[in-house]
């Protein structure tokens, strides 16, 4: 029995190919999605994703042993593509027999994916159009999630709405597409359930659970902060791609807009070159999210968030929040 019923029908899919009771991912949080957030997570019946970001294999290492100490339940792992120990890193995941590996942040470099399978992981891509979402299942993806604008971190440039009008119709019959971006209420989940979605993948909602490790002073600044106050990064300079990070504005998105204009300058002048330019402003971002989410500093850091924050309020355990969506999810389904 299940409280649930229609819901658990619609994610049955999901669910079976995560290995978890409910298809609802926590998607991986640079800094939050460690062992607590990510046991909880898979605990209390959602699928937890660790958050590998910069880490070294060593680190990563650490991260998993410790999660499988909270937790008897799977989870996951989020590879960044760009890390410069990427095929290490999954090594470390193979190792410990991760049974499902998240590919993020840009196309899967040559023979991971083969590298991952090989391992006996289940690869997750993240494709941000129905072209490349054809050529990550072509190239051996399980599962792919969708990810829209309203989302916080790293974004695309369009909507989880049209993304999902987009994938979901020409895939989700044959494929599992999960859906994420802007999710708060079961209501969306359910909405996305009934056009094909094999599950869904929240962030913001999840960073400020009980168990997550933020800061006191970040959580405060989600429980504080409404929809619009969770804006894209603006590109300065055409020379220097910015990958549009959503978060909450504060000093610190403003500076970045100077971080920037300095960076273009010592460009014109020779004093850097083209990489070197372009990996300090991505490494702007990477110290910023550290300094908000462990040091608390909620002026400097990078308060990485999407729009759903008006939704959060308070801080829950995760179980509420899960429990939550479900119920609001079921009581959608049950009107139709
Ligand atoms: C603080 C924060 C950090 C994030 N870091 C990552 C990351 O390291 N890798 C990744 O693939 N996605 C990252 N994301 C995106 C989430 O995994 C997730 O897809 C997103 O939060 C879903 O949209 P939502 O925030 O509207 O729920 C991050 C999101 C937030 C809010």
């Amino acid at each position: 029995m299940t409280a649930y019923p229609r819901a658990h029908a619609l994610m049955k899919r999901g669910a079976e190919f995560l290995g978890s009771e409910y298809a609802i991912l926590c998607g991986a949080m640079s800094w939050v999605s460690e062992r607590n957030l990510v046991s909880a997570i898979s605990n209390a019946g959602g699928f937890g994703v660790i958050a590998c970001g910069a880490m070294t294999p060593e680190l990563l290492d650490a991260e998993i042993t410790a999660t499988k100490a909270l937790t008897s339940k799977p989870f996951g792992v989020n590879l960044i593509t760009m890390h410069p120990g990427l095929f290490d890193l999954i090594a470390v995941c193979a190792r410990h027999s991760i049974g499902l590996v998240v590919l993020a942040g840009g196309i899967p470099p040559k023979g991971s994916i083969e590298a991952l399978k090989e391992a006996g992981a289940k690869v997750i891509c993240i494709p941000p159009t129905l072209a490349l979402a054809k050529k990550y299942l072509r190239s051996g993806a399980d599962a792919l999630v969708i990810e829209g604008m309203e989302a916080g971190g790293h974004i695309g440039p369009v909507s989880t709405s049209v993304l999902a009008q987009e994938i979901l119709p020409e895939l989700a019959a044959d494929h599992l597409i999960f859906v994420a971006g802007g999710i708060g209420r079961g209501e969306a989940i359910a909405g996305y359930l009934e056009m094909g979605a094999a599950g869904v993948q929240l962030g913001t909602r999840f960073a400020c659970a009980t168990e997550s490790i933020a800061h006191p002073a970040f959580k405060s600044a989600f429980f504080r902060g409404n929809a619009r106050d969770a804006i894209a990064s603006v590109q300065v300079d055409p020379r220097l791609p910015v990958i549009p990070v959503r978060a909450l504005k504060n000093k610190g998105t403003e500076e970045f807009t100077a971080k920037q204009l300095e960076v273009a300058k010592l460009l014109d002048s020779g004093a850097i070159e083209m990489g070197e330019a372009q990996l300090q402003i991505e490494h702007y971002w990477a110290g910023a999210l550290r300094r908000a989410v462990i040091d608390g500093d909620v002026e400097n850091g990078s308060l990485m968030a999407g729009q759903s924050v008006g939704m959060v309020s308070k801080e829950e355990p995760v179980a509420d929040i899960i429990a939550t969506l479900m119920q609001e999810c079921e009581a959608a389904l049950a009107k139709r």
